[in-house]
């Protein structure tokens, strides 16, 4: 394939730490369920899984939140939980619930048997890819992404999501680190063949999602999360861009810096200019509003953006997202407001 030039590319710019004409602004969740766009092409494909294994409804949806906003990149619709749904643990997602796995991890037997799943089944993934950056015809990059090895594996073994913190899952980190060590580490081979697959397929940015690494002690985070994290970057091919992200990993910093990701995103509890100074300019950082301030009025949606945008200080490799997935009650308009605000605050800057 041959590469085209990308027309905005503040966002690349911003993860190689390169002085950018305006801060890049993109949103975790921006193609989702506060667009109501959105919520008229998932009802006419039936359900979320068919709307994310349909390449073309797949690229129909990422599209949209670029259509309305000044949005600096477009996000791969799809989600985290292929993988697992490929790995053959069965996948759905009930209306107004979260997933399900038909056949979660729960016992000896299920870990041993687990592997790494026939890419041929992730096609759709793929396919997809292509045909977003097809669509995209250069105007702005296009960022694939991952769930972490261990957030992953969080999922399988709980069989959905959890109302006690992943207690079973954090239970087996200390009574049985050998049977988790196997499964992230199935997990980190299939995330790693995944990622090089989205790029080859035309993904400019890759990024990891490490929804609950946070809920995991120090250690167990390092072992479990950190290095499996830094395993599937080593084998990410030379100069494509990654972004880690684990949510409530305020307090490690410093090792999310330290394996090799362009950039480290933040949760909407970390001190923006305080993540600056402690890791000095080895990382762009990606962050943090709270989601919650996006239900606010306009004006206090364009306040705190600008109020973030300062706070992140004039050093470049800064890029503007919230602290967490946009929530479905947000007002599209206010997605607007947060955009401009970031851009006409970030111009004066430089
Ligand atoms: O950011 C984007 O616009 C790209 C699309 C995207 C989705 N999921 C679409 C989605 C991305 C990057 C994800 C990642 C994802 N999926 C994560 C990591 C990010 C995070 O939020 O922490 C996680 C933990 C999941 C697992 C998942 N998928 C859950 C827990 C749920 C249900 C909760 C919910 O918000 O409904 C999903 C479903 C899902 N994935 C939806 C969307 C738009 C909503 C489903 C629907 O339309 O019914």
């Amino acid at each position: 394939m041959t590469a085209i030039a990308i027309a905005n590319d503040t966002l690349l710019r911003a993860l190689r730490r390169e002085p950018c004409a305006h801060v890049p602004v993109w949103l975790m969740r921006q193609a989702g369920r506060y667009l109501p766009e959105y919520n008229v092409v998932r009802a006419r494909a039936g359900s979320f899984m068919a709307l994310a294994t349909s390449p073309a409804l797949a690229t129909e949806v990422t599209l949209q939140p670029l259509a309305r906003f000044a949005l600096d990149a477009a996000i791969l619709f799809s989600d985290i939980l292929t993988i697992p749904d490929a790995m053959g643990l069965g996948l759905t997602f009930a209306e107004g619930e979260g997933p399900r796995f038909a056949r979660p991890l729960r016992d000896e037997a299920a870990v041993a048997a687990l592997a790494v799943p026939d890419p041929a089944k992730l096609r759709y993934v793929f396919d997809a890819v292509a045909e977003i950056k097809r669509a995209l015809h250069g105007s702005v990059p296009l960022i694939g992404f991952a769930g972490s090895p261990f957030t992953l594996a969080a999922y399988m073994i709980e069989g959905g999501g959890s109302d006690d913190g992943f207690a079973r899952v954090r239970r087996m980190a200390v009574e049985r680190p050998d049977l988790l060590q196997r499964i992230v580490d199935v997990n980190a081979e299939a995330v790693a063949v995944y990622l090089c697959a989205q790029v080859a397929a035309g993904a400019d940015v890759v990024m990891l999602f490490d929804t609950w690494g946070g809920l995991l002690a120090a250690p167990a985070w390092r072992r479990f999360s950190l290095a499996t994290m830094h395993s599937v970057l080593a084998r990410l091919p030379a100069g494509v861009p990654a972004i880690v992200f684990t949510k409530g990993g305020g307090a490690w910093l410093d090792d999310s810096a330290s394996i090799g990701a362009a950039c480290v995103g933040l949760d909407w509890t970390v001190d923006l200019a305080r993540a600056r100074a402690g890791v000095g300019t080895r990382v762009a950082l990606q962050g943090n509003l709270d989601p919650l301030v996006l239900t606010a009025d306009a004006a206090t949606v364009d306040r705190e953006a600008r109020a973030l945008v300062r706070a992140a200080g004039s050093a470049p490799g800064f890029v503007f997202n919230l602290g967490h997935g946009i929530i479905p009650q947000t007002p599209p308009d206010n997605v607007a407001v947060l955009v401009d605000a970031v851009h006409a605050e970030s111009r004066t800057k430089i």
